[in-house]
């Protein structure tokens, strides 16, 4: 496939630009002095699921702050609760169910006070159950699905307007970003997520994303870059670019030319002043293109870790999961990768008990986590979903033999994560401190195989400072500075 070339690329060019920190201040003054006499409206947004949600949840924060809406932690305070929803498991689903009994509970008790709330259902449980959301929990006003957020602003005075269901879960990914576009986006952190692709035609067989997130579409490069360059400007110092299927990113090029591959794209934020650090998640194995593991060999801005989902180790089940590659082609992958940046870490997903894996199947991916040695994974249990090809399939594991599978895999998993950690003992690792630690006095950050890093000392979030690890716990390593360790007694 012809990709985007960088060269001849005016890197000056004016894309459509958010406004600045200068900006942003003045906006608010005004719009200040227009709603003085106007109460703050409270926002409560709880977000489930992926971090696809995340951003969203954020944006959908962005969206509203133009409208008086603040955001709360205490959905008790807020006049529109959102709950952002997750559907791929069926336990994901239920827990929105019972969550949204309390909610009822709770706009009874603020009616009581005559204080209106109106409830929002957003994300992919809004998806794929509707109006069905409102027949299970009348006290819901209003359901939208992850491509129609951007009409939050008019959907949200629909709903203060009437005693019907607002529902709206059209598939219309163009205009959801090229709405977000104009609305200026306030970072939370030095690091910040950036929606680059959406949706999938991939069509695992157990999977609901397709139906939930609609059909693979990428982002123009021009509307990504002025995003980051935001971000640069508000102190984001790393950018997780996400996607269902991130490494398809096909995007317009600023110039019309063909499309940019991921590879490109991350060249093109490598360049922009303030961005220390790019990632990107979620990689599906068939999308692995030689230009994105070649890249890996040549830039200090793309850090050295890669989430790539295998889900079995088994050949006969990926075929039933339609994943479209062999086990063979994964480890073909991890190779190349590792000739290109040997000290990568590679995370991973498994499902356990999909219907039909026999004992060898799962012993087969035992034995992958031994051959790739991951440094991180997710694991569950296969749950079946209605409406997707492998809830049909004969031979479904019974639920105590999925929990003892996964049990298996993940002492297996966790161990691997301690061994990876514990190797980082006596090494000094690039930190960018991100916040406060749990204790007084403490910073935490992030070294560049994500692993969360403490220091016993107060740095600023946003500052990138060589630490030798000296302890490693599974979920995390104990840092020490280098100036700290060379005045301490020996
Ligand atoms: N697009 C990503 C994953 C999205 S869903 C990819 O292809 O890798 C995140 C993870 O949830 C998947 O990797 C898979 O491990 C898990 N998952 C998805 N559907 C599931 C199901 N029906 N039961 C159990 N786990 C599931
Ligand atoms: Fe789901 Fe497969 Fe698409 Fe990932 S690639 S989102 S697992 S259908
Ligand atoms: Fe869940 Fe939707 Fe993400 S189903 S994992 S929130 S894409």
């Amino acid at each position: 496939m012809a990709f985007c070339s960088l060269d001849g690329q005016d890197k000056t060019a004016r894309v459509p630009n958010f406004p600045t920190a200068a900006g942003l201040a003045t906006g608010r003054v005004i719009r200040h002095s227009r709603t003085m006499h106007t109460p703050k409206k409270r926002l409560f947004v709880k977000t489930y699921g992926c971090q696809m949600n995340v951003y969203d949840s954020g944006r959908m924060r962005d969206l509203l702050a133009p409208l008086g809406f603040a955001p709360t932690d205490i959905a008790e305070d807020a006049d529109l609760i959102i709950l952002n929803t997750c559907h791929i498991r069926e336990k994901a689903t239920e827990k929105i169910y019972s969550e949204l009994g309390q909610m009822k509970l709770l706009k009874d008790r603020r009616a009581a006070l005559g204080l209106e709330t109106t409830l929002a259902v957003a994300g992919c449980v809004a998806q794929a159950e509707g109006a069905e959301i409102r027949a299970r929990q009348p006290a819901v006003d209003l359901v939208f699905g992850p491509q129609a957020l951007h009409k939050l602003p008019e959907m949200v005075a629909q709903a203060a307007r009437s005693q019907r269901l607002v529902l709206e879960t059209d598939f219309a990914a163009i205009d959801k970003f090229d709405v977000l576009e104009s609305a200026p986006r306030a970072p939370d952190g030095v690091s910040a997520f950036l929606s680059v692709q959406e949706g999938c035609d991939k069509f695992c067989t157990f999977c609901v994303v397709p139906y939930t997130r609609g059909a693979e579409y990428s982002r123009p490069v021009a509307q990504i870059v002025a995003e980051a360059q935001h971000l640069a400007e508000h102190g984001v110092r790393e950018i997780v670019l996400l996607g269902q299927n991130v490494n398809a990113y096909a995007g317009a090029a600023p110039d019309g030319g063909a499309k940019c591959s991921l590879a490109d794209l991350l060249s093109r934020l490598a360049d922009i002043k303030g961005i220390a650090r790019l990632r990107y998640t979620t990689s599906h194995p068939i999308e692995m293109n030689p230009d994105l593991i070649a890249l890996h060999g040549q830039s200090q801005t793309l850090m050295p870790f890669l989430h790539l989902p295998v889900q079995s180790g088994s050949d006969r089940v990926l075929k039933a999961m339609n994943r479209r590659h062999t086990i063979a082609d994964y480890v073909a992958i991890i190779e190349n990768i590792r000739k290109a940046r040997p000290d990568i870490a590679i995370a991973t997903d498994f499902i356990v008990g999909f219907p039909g894996e026999t004992a060898a199947d799962f012993e087969a991916s035992l034995a992958l986590i031994d051959l790739i040695g991951f440094s991180q994974a997710f694991s569950f249990k296969f749950s079946a979903r209605p409406g997707t090809p492998a809830a049909e399939l004969p031979d479904q594991i019974p639920e105590g033999e999925k929990d003892r599978r996964l049990a298996v895999l993940q002492d297996k998993l966790f161990a691997a994560q301690l061994g990876f950690n514990r190797a980082q003992i006596g090494a000094t690792l690039p930190v960018l401190m991100t916040g406060p630690g749990r204790h007084a006095g403490q910073t935490i950050g992030r070294s560049p195989f994500l692993q969360s890093v403490h220091v016993d000392e107060i740095h600023a979030p946003g500052t990138i400072l060589p630490l030798r690890i000296v302890s490693a716990s599974q979920n995390s390593l104990r840092g020490e500075t280098i100036a700290h360790l060379a005045g301490s007694p020996a």
